[in-house]
Order: structure tokens, then sequence, then C-alpha cells
């Protein structure tokens, strides 16, 4: 471990629970990694005592917070300035300190696609399946409605929620997303769902007859890390699809939220190091 002493800058994340996260264990291997006088621990903060968390923020001067479940939406009431792309994205998951100003940034997507290019896939010109319309969806519609993909289908089990996000997209993005599939093959199919996690390790996110064209020449992204791997993603697997976790997006807004705190750059091999030297893939 590096030296703490009295020029250490703090770095946390808040949730509640937060106990679980990976994020202390990768933002302070990355700082021992670049020398950086930073530390990062798990704050937990009970929903009631979010706006007095963001107080104490500014009041200790904590140079950074990542903000993970149930608080993204709740923050962005008590910070200062919101980044236009986060406010699209509707919800905040870093927060960066600079001179007791606090800007709100959202990593997720860009995070999540940062995973994408790593292994060499692009939205551009492709026809996106994403399945579930929870709260991980939106950032994500935002994002890929932005990078010219040919076609964006959202696909959830109520159907409304579906509709709803396909409205908003097309609210803040005019990009038209269908709510039905009207293809008989996608480029890229993405779980966002819960299902296939714990307490839903049995479960697939959709009827899977309706995934046929699932084969070579097909993406299939799981946002669920643990398990590695989902019955979705096996089943893609084992149908010759590439495919991929949602691990490489835990990486993604973690580097991405790191250079926002410390406003540098990190090196492109810099995801590769994490995921071998952190996580063991
Ligand atoms: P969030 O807190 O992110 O909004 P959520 O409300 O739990 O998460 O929703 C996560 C997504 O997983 C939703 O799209 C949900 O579908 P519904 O909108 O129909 O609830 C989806 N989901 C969860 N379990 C599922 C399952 N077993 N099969 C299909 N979809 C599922």
């Amino acid at each position: 471990m590096f030296e703490i002493n009295g020029h250490t800058k703090q770095l946390a994340i808040i949730g509640w629970p937060v106990d679980h996260s990976f994020s202390p264990k990768m933002h302070n291997f990355i700082s021992e990694r670049m020398g950086n006088n930073y530390v990062y621990t798990a704050l937990p903060v009970e929903p009631q005592n979010v706006k007095a968390a963001i107080e104490g923020v500014r009041a200790l001067n904590i140079a950074g917070l990542n903000v993970t479940a149930p608080h993204k939406f709740e923050v962005m009431k008590y910070i200062d300035e919101i980044a236009p792309q986060a406010q699209k994205y509707g919800s905040v998951n870093t927060i960066v300190n600079r001179n007791g100003h606090l800007t709100g940034y959202n990593t997720d997507a860009d995070g999540f696609y940062l995973s994408l290019e790593r292994n060499g896939i692009t939205a551009e010109n492709k026809d996106i399946l994403i399945i579930g319309a929870g709260g991980a969806t939106k950032p994500l519609a935002v994002l890929l409605s932005e990078k010219n993909a040919k076609s964006i289908t959202i696909l959830n089990r109520t159907r409304e929620k579906a509709q709803a996000l396909a409205d908003y997209v097309k609210d803040v993005n005019g990009f038209e997303i269908a709510t039905e599939m009207k293809l008989s093959k996608y480029d890229i199919v993405i779980n966002t769902t819960s299902a296939g996690m714990a307490p839903q390790l049995d479960k697939y996110p959709t009827d899977m007859d309706k995934l046929g064209f699932i084969g070579e020449g097909v993406c299939v992204v799981d946002m669920i890390y643990n398990p590695a791997e989902t019955l979705f993603l096996r089943f893609a697997r084992e149908r010759g699809a590439k495919t991929l976790n949602g691990l490489g997006m835990l990486i993604g807004q973690g580097i991405v939220a790191y250079e926002l705190f410390t406003d540098t750059k990190l090196s492109d091999d810099m995801f590769d190091v994490i995921a071998s030297e952190v996580f063991g893939a």
C-alpha cells in the first residue's frame, strides 16, 4: 500500500448497501499503480442521509464520490452542476469536487461502451436489441442512440416501461426506438435485466425462442458480472456468439470516473491490467 499522509486526497463510493462494491479495490489499485496520493473507501449512506452526505463532501473536502443504488437520482438535487450528458442519462454515478463546486457525471454508459470498444465492437450501423427497461437501461439507450446504430429495439417484460424509455430517447435525441422485434436478426443483444443474477440465477431475461438468431456473428452482452456466465450468456456462447459479461462495464465506468476525479487520462492498457490484476480475468 502506498503511504497515506497529510496530502492524501479522499475518494469514496456511497450507496445503501455498499459493502459488496468492487470500486475501492479498483480505484486504490489504479492510484497505487499511478503513484497518485488518493485513498478510496466505501461509505454506507442511508437513504434519508443523502443530503447530509453531500454537505459532508463539501465540509470535509472529499475530492470525489461514486454513487451507487439507490442514490443515483437523489444526489442530483444537492450538487451544484450536472454535466449535460448525465442530465440526458437521468442519473449521476460520479461527483467531482472542484474547490467546493460539485459536478455530477454518469460514467456507466461510457464505461459500457469502452468495454465494447476494447473488444473490437462498436454500435455503428448495427441492429441492436436491448432486453430490459430498468434503471440501468436508460443511460445505455441514450448513449447507443448517439453512436450511429442502424436500429435499436428495447424488449421488456413490462412493455409500457420499454415504451416510456423509447419516448424518452426520442425526446432527448430524436432517435426512434422500437419496442417489439421487427427484424429476424440483430447484431448486438444486450441483457440489462436482473434475470440471471441471484436470486434469479435460473432465469433467462426473455423467452429464448425469440432469440434463435443468436449464433456466429452476433455479439451478446450481459450487464451482469456475478455470475461471470449467466444462463443467457451460456446459451449465446454455446451457439457460437461472441459473449461479454458485465465486468468490462464495471471496469470501464471506474476508469472513466478515475479520469474525472484526477483530471488525467489513463493509458489504454489499464483496462486489461485491471481485468487481470484486480479481477483475475
Ligand atoms: P432498476 O432498479 O434498475 O430499475 P428493476 O426495476 O429491478 O431495476 O428492473 C430491472 C429490469 O429487469 C426491468 O426491465 C425488469 O422488467 P420489468 O420492467 O418487467 O419489471 C427486468 N426483470 C427483472 N427480472 C426479470 C425476469 N425474471 N424476467 C424478465 N425481466 C426481468
